[in-house]
């Protein structure tokens, strides 16, 4: 009999719905929210509030885009954590409330094996997806995290970040360079017009295989303050070469522990996902990293690399086949690891 499941996400800003049916993916709906640009960062009252205007008209798209009915649904999936409290109890009320009317059991999901669990995805029956045990280099606003992946249920993380995530480290240099929030695509954007050699920034010394990009973060600050202080246009005269130079640091970082996570795990299989993995440079790298390696490079779709709520659907489907059910006094977490 086919398992058919609708995922919702509301972690952040993105309210998002989507259905799964057996594996395959029949509509996958997102309304961003653009009420936080004027600010500079997501605020979460008003992130709240935009949820609960948009999950209504966004759960009934996702049905009506997959050309299924409510009562054809199996089950509905959640993420249940980690993420803003306010936004994670609107996915998650509305999920209880919705299952309960529908008679159907929910899921609850963690964003986190959402987004290694983007991979699984597929459009069509024949999409490749990885192979266990793969490597999955989680990097977003949040997280950035070496993870192996020993099944779609059993994650190991094998390096995190001890400070800032890759994300904020693109979006804090960017707020210095005075471009909008969030900065990375923008650095994304110059970077590819700019000199990757031109500037040098530091790189963090941290054993074993966690990341730090907070002194990078206060070097690239210090080097502009300095620069400005004898050229007020520095940063616009060299915004571009600024940009690639940061990218390039960044990415240097990313690879270095992610060789050394290759080495000890002898995986053949490399995946990357979350926000920061659209990062045409991160790509690029990735790519060629896994084709002088011999590995298998996993590089999601963009649509794939933020949040949506097909990861959600594809984590639940997984778990509704382990019969992994949740209760309805289950709340949401702001803060969980995998
Ligand atoms: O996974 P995600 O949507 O959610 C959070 O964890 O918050 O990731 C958002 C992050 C932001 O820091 C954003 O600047 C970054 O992903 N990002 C990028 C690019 N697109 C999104 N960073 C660099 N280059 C990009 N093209």
């Amino acid at each position: 009999m086919s398992v058919t499941i609708l995922g919702i996400e509301s972690s952040c800003d993105d309210t998002s719905a989507a259905v799964i049916r057996d594996g395959i993916l029949l509509s996958n709906v997102i309304a961003s929210q653009s009420v936080h640009e004027e600010y500079g960062g997501v605020v979460p009252e008003l992130a709240s509030r935009a949820h609960q205007q948009n999950i209504v008209p966004v759960v009934d798209a996702a049905i009506r885009r997959a050309g299924i009915d409510r009562h054809d649904l199996s089950a509905i999936a959640f993420t249940r954590g980690p993420g803003l409290l306010g936004s994670l109890l609107v996915g998650t009320s509305f999920a209880k409330g919705l299952s309960l009317g529908l008679r159907i059991p929910i899921i609850d999901v963690n964003h986190l094996h959402g987004h290694v669990l983007s991979h699984f995805i597929r459009e069509k029956e024949d999409d490749t997806v990885p192979e266990f045990p793969f490597l999955c280099l989680l990097v977003s606003g949040g997280n950035s995290q070496i993870i192996l992946v020993k099944s779609h249920n059993e994650m190991e993380i094998l390096g995190k970040t001890i400070d800032d995530a890759a994300g904020e480290a693109f979006d804090k240099c960017a707020k210095v360079m005075g471009l909008p929030y969030p900065g990375g695509p923008h650095i994304d954007r110059l970077a590819a017009e700019g000199d990757a050699d031109r500037f040098r920034f530091a790189k963090p010394h941290i054993p074993g295989l966690d990341y730090s990009f907070s002194g990078l973060k206060t070097s690239f600050l210090y080097t502009l303050r300095d620069a400005v202080r004898t050229d007020p246009d520095f940063i616009e005269k060299n915004k571009a070469d600024l940009a690639a130079s940061l990218q390039k640091t960044i990415i240097d970082i990313l690879l270095d522990k992610l060789r050394k996570a290759v080495a000890m795990t002898g995986v053949t299989q490399v995946a990357i996902g979350g926000g920061v993995s659209a990062n045409s440079g991160v790509r690029d790298a990735i790519a060629r990293f896994c084709a002088q390696k011999g590995l298998k490079a996993f590089i999601p779709q963009r649509k794939f690399t933020t949040d949506n709520a097909a990861m959600v659907a594809i984590a639940g489907y997984f778990k509704y086949q382990d019969h992994r059910f949740c209760g309805y006094d289950e709340v949401p977490y702001a803060r969980v690891t995998i």
